[in-house]
């Protein structure tokens, strides 16, 4: 963990620096799109970020400065949830010496995963994480890749009960898992699934995403760039004239604008370590979405690039 006199320093330098204009890059004119989720009606901006590889950095000074600038970024485009795991190395760590470092603390959805076997090891990790995650309770606690989820999700609804975390569910990324995951989405009282979902990769249009509607589910989308390969595909490639019908700059934006035009979507987490990559990203918490013509043509377009 960082010293408190060097976080003095980040934060200080923080504030001389450019970070806290960014939002000045999106016209004020444009809205804030955000989505309820179902189990409480609470609301939250669309864009969120992952941590997994970008956050997993040693915790000196110089390691933690630019880390500190892509988190300003995203809080000041307008971004609350920061989706971490025990699984990804220091990045529970450093997201917490960032979040000590911030001047003003900011409006946070924290959330976090278990990822262990056994009751009491889950118990010691999530509290762990809370430490580490400089947070005193978590907004939402997620079963990762469902390892051991029956007694994980047993121990997360008492949590629940008793207001030690506020919403609660379950994760995964391999297609392999999703009929289990199905299962368990159509059974369990959840608050959130998260689960892979692009333009690329298109699996879950089919059932995930239904049944989370259905159930009323919140839905966290990871990968949304397909780990970035969608980049090399859009690279050196004009934007088609669509874009500016939705407010879009970039093919970053286009890509998640086309994850958002799915109205069973409730966020995304999209993990940059560039603070121009969370500008960009951040840009698509705002403006229009696309109708499902739209899409189609979306689609159509990236089909042919
Ligand atoms: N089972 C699970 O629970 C699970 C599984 C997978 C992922 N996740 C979560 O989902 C998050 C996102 O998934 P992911 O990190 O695997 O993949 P991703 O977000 O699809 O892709 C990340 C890659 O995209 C690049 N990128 C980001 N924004 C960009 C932009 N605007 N322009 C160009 N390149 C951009 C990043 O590079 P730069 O750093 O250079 O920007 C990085 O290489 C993870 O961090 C994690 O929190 C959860």
């Amino acid at each position: 963990m960082i010293k408190r006199r060097e976080l003095l320093q980040l934060s200080t330098a923080l504030l001389a620096g450019q970070s806290l204009q960014l939002r000045a890059d999106v016209p004020a004119t444009l809205p804030l799109i955000q989505r309820p989720i179902p189990s409480t009606g609470e609301l939250l901006p669309v864009m969120g970020m992952g941590t997994s590889r970008t956050f997993d950095t040693a915790g000196d000074p110089a390691s933690l400065a630019p880390l500190l600038e892509v988190m300003q970024a995203f809080f000041a485009g307008g971004g609350t949830a920061i989706d971490s795991s025990p699984m990804y190395g220091n990045a529970e760590s450093r997201v917490g010496d960032v979040l000590r470092a911030m001047p003003e603390p900011p409006t946070l959805f924290s959330a976090t995963k278990v990822w262990t076997t056994g009751r009491q090891q889950g118990v010691a990790q999530m509290e762990e994480s809370a430490r580490r995650m400089n947070v005193e309770r978590f907004d939402l606690i997620a079963v990762h890749n469902l390892q051991d989820w029956q007694t994980h999700l047993e121990t997360l609804k008492q949590w629940k009960e008793q207001g030690k975390v506020r919403y609660i569910g379950i994760t995964t990324s391999h297609g392999r898992d999703h009929a289990a995951l199905l299962e368990i989405m159509r059974r369990q009282p959840l608050d959130f699934v998260q689960f892979s979902y692009n333009i690329e990769d298109r699996t879950a249009e089919q059932e995930l995403l239904p049944v989370a509607a259905e159930r009323g589910i919140a839905t966290m989308i990871n990968r949304p760039y397909q780990r970035g390969a969608l980049f090399s595909k859009s690279r050196g490639k004009e934007l088609p004239s669509l874009a500016a019908d939705l407010d879009v700059t970039s093919w970053g934006q286009f890509y998640l604008k086309y994850i958002l035009g799915h109205p069973a979507v409730t966020c995304i987490i999209p993990a940059t370590a560039s603070v121009a990559h969370m500008a960009d990203n951040m840009r698509a918490n705002y403006g229009r979405l696309p109708d499902p013509q739209q899409r189609a043509e979306m689609l159509r377009l990236f089909e042919q690039l």
